[in-house]
């Protein structure tokens, strides 16, 4: 479609702040060579005709529906309109751009159904509609954007079943739906795409366990991000083939079973977040072998045992909770290997002993709490003579 061809009025945008039509003619005078550097906003192609390829305009304070005639922009392939006010439904005229190969309409207020013509898109390869307002259920005719490879759908009124049509996207890096209310079980499809990099689902209420062979499939996962579910069933003992893991999250679901000792082949893993959940057992040691962790949080689960003193390992760890467990023993003085710890809740569990001096070797703490033990008050003055600001609650 010729640009130039498009009466204004048509690409009228029913904006206060700004329309398309302001832009395009202060912006882009369609005599010009080049659109100029803002034009970020509009992007031409072909040497003779000018059409417009891109549509690039975040934040930009416009709003409004979006025209039909969008649709007119039959070589769009780019679509950026994120950070705006744009509400109403998308209409179906979108559905002809067939050359669209990035959506980001990122942060607007858009509602109805998320279209099922997604599914007609031959060539979109980036899909994202997080933070508006889109209600019913996720179309399976998305499961039909083989090209496809990042898809968030986070922070709107979703509900209903996560399709296993999404399982069929088999070049999908990116999978991300956190903050609706989805429910059921994840469908096992979803773990044999084995180009998977992203999967986050928190905050709905799905069910279900992970399959044991979970990191077989999924070699290449760097971010499981699943808290605040209904999810039970133990961690998978494949978990230490998942050697790319930088971010594990199981926080507030009903995971029961031992934290696998495969955990020390995740030598990448920086975040460890199982909090509020039904692990038993022992800390273990192979955690040692876990050197970027910088966030480890157990809190509120059945662990028993001492913690282990390979967390002096850990050299980058800045934020440790595990309270409300049943630790027991000595705090581990190799904690104080861990110079970067800014956080520490060790607080109701059954530890005793001496608080160790060494943890006055961890300069930047700015809060501790130990209460809930049965620990002696050694080593605490030394925290707190040289540490004005530490709070400690450790009612010895
Ligand atoms: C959205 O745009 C506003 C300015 O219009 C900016 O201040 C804000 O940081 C942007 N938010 C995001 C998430 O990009
Ligand atoms: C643009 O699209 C609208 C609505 O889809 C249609 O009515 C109109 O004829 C189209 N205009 C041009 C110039 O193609
Ligand atoms: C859309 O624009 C925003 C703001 O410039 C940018 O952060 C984001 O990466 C863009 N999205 C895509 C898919 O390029
Ligand atoms: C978003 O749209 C819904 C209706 O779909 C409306 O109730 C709500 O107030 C809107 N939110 C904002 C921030 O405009
Ligand atoms: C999805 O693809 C199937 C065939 O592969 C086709 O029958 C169906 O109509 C498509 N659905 C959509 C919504 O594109
Ligand atoms: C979420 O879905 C359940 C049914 O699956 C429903 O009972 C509940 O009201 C929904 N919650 C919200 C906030 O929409
Ligand atoms: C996973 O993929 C394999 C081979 O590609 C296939 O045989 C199997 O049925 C798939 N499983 C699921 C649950 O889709
Ligand atoms: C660690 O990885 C190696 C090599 O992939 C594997 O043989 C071993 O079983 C893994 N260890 C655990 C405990 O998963
Ligand atoms: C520690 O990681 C190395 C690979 O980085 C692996 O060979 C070794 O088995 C791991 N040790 C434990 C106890 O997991
Ligand atoms: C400490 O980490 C190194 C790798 O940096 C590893 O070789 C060693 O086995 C680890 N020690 C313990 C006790 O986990
Ligand atoms: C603690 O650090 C010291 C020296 O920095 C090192 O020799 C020791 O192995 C570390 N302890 C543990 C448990 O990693
Ligand atoms: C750690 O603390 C102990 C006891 O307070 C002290 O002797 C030692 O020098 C400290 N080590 C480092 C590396 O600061």
């Amino acid at each position: 479609m010729l640009l130039a061809s498009l009466p204004i009025s048509l690409l009228f945008w029913p904006s206060k702040a700004i329309s398309l039509s302001t832009i395009l003619t202060t912006y882009w005078p369609i005599t010009g060579p080049q659109p100029p550097q803002f034009a970020t906003g509009l992007v031409s192609s072909g040497k003779r005709h000018h059409r417009v390829v891109a549509l690039n305009l975040p934040a930009m304070g416009i709003g409004g529906t979006i025209p039909p005639h969008i649709g007119n922009l039959s070589f769009l392939s780019y679509f950026n309109i994120t950070n705006n006010t744009f509400q109403g439904h998308l209409p179906g005229e979108l559905a002809r751009l067939h050359l669209l190969n990035v959506v980001d309409f990122n942060f607007n207020n858009f509602s109805g159904g998320v279209p099922t013509w997604f599914g007609n898109l031959p060539k979109l390869q980036y899909l994202c509609l997080a933070s508006n307002s889109f209600t019913g259920l996720v179309p399976p005719s998305i499961g039909n954007i083989s090209t496809l490879e990042s898809l968030d759908l986070r922070s709107n009124f979703l509900e209903g079943g996560v399709p296993e049509e999404i399982g069929y996207l088999t070049k999908l890096k990116w999978l991300q739906m956190g903050f609706n209310n989805l429910s059921g079980s994840i469908p096992p499809t979803i773990y044999n795409i084995s180009s998977l990099q992203w999967i986050e689902f928190r905050h709905n209420m799905l069910s279900g366990s992970l399959p044991e062979d979970l990191c077989v499939f999924l070699p290449k996962l760097e971010f499981l991000r699943l808290s605040v579910n209904e999810f039970d069933g133990q961690i998978p003992t494949t978990l230490g083939e998942c050697r790319e893991l930088q971010f594990l999250s199981l926080s507030y679901n009903k995971f029961s079973g031992f934290i696998p000792k495969g955990i020390g082949n995740l030598t990448l893993l920086q975040i460890l977040y199982l909090g509020v959940n039904d692990f038993t057992g022992e800390i273990p040691r192979e955690i040692g072998n876990c050197t970027t962790l910088s966030h480890v949080e157990l809190t509120a689960n059945n662990l028993s045992g001492e913690i282990p003193r390979e967390i002096g390992n850990c050299t980058m760890l800045s934020y440790i909770a595990l309270g409300g467990n049943n630790l027991s023993g000595e705090i581990p003085r190799e904690i104080g290997n861990c110079t970067m710890l800014s956080y520490v809740a060790l607080n109701i569990n059954n530890l005793s002993g001496e608080i160790p001096r060494e943890i006055g070797n961890c300069t930047t703490l700015s809060y501790v709490d130990l209460s809930g033990n049965n620990l002696s008050e050694y080593g605490l003055e030394g925290l707190v003579s040289t540490k004005g600001d530490v709070l400690i609650m450790a009612s010895c």
